[in-house]
């Protein structure tokens, strides 16, 4: 299969030297893409700014901020068969990037922002017979939250975890997850590194396109 995917965060600039952005490593995703590449499918990855070699075999797309990254995205869409969009996306950015360093006498204690567009719903119009799946990195309700983002962005899986638990989401190897589809009861995965969470994820995507031939 043709395989995009997404990873790491996203950095909103507010002047050359300072960004907003999250904790993702952009470790999922990578392993996402290591995964597919080992088993032999054609991997295009558009990588966030994380401190990660490039898997073996795989493209590798580097972007900065949340529209870089719908550019990028949009440019590779077409010849995909799945999308797996791990990316931690920023949904706000700066209203203004000072094109030189602010100083502290300039800056103001409160920046304005604006929101950056939902990638998987700007593509959505273009998914026909591809695959998408979304993550989601939740605190509380997680049941609740996977469920929407689910139906809301037309997703045919969602990869929820629970971000508050020590062992699981941001920085770490290992990832404990459920998997959300439509119409079925959540699988929930136990605790695995997370070189086997995407093992699991290129299974169920290999399996739903031999499925829908
Ligand atoms: N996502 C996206 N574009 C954005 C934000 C998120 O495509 N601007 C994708 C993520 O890559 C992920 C999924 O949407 O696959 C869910 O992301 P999440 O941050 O959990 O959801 P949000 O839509 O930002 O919702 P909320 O802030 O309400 O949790």
């Amino acid at each position: 299969m043709n395989l995009l995917v997404t990873a790491g965060p996203t950095r909103e600039m507010i002047d050359p030297v300072r960004f907003l952005s999250n904790r993702s490593t952009g470790k999922m995703g990578f392993a996402v893409a290591r995964a597919a590449a080992c088993h032999g499918h054609n991997v295009r990855l558009v990588a966030g700014p994380v401190a990660l070699p490039t898997p073996e075999g795989v493209t590798r797309i580097d972007v900065t901020s949340a529209l870089d990254m719908l550019a990028a995205v949009e440019q590779n869409l077409g010849e995909c068969d799945a999308l797996v969009m791990s990316a931690a996306v920023a949904d706000w950015r700066p209203c203004h990037t000072a094109a030189q360093k602010l100083k502290k006498s300039a800056m103001r204690p409160v920046i304005e922002l604006e929101p950056n567009p939902d990638i998987l719903k700007t593509i959505a119009p273009r998914k026909g017979k591809k695959i998408f799946v979304g993550f989601a990195a939740e605190t509380e309700n997680l049941q609740e939250e996977a469920q929407r983002k689910l139906a809301a962005k037309n997703l045919d899986l969602l990869v929820a975890n629970d971000v508050s638990q020590p062992d699981a989401g941001f920085e770490v190897d290992t990832n404990r997850v459920i998997f959300f589809t439509p119409n079925n009861p959540p699988e929930h995965l136990p605790l695995m590194q997370k070189s086997e969470v995407a093992e699991r994820i290129i299974s169920w995507l290999t399996n739903k396109l031999l499925r829908q031939d």
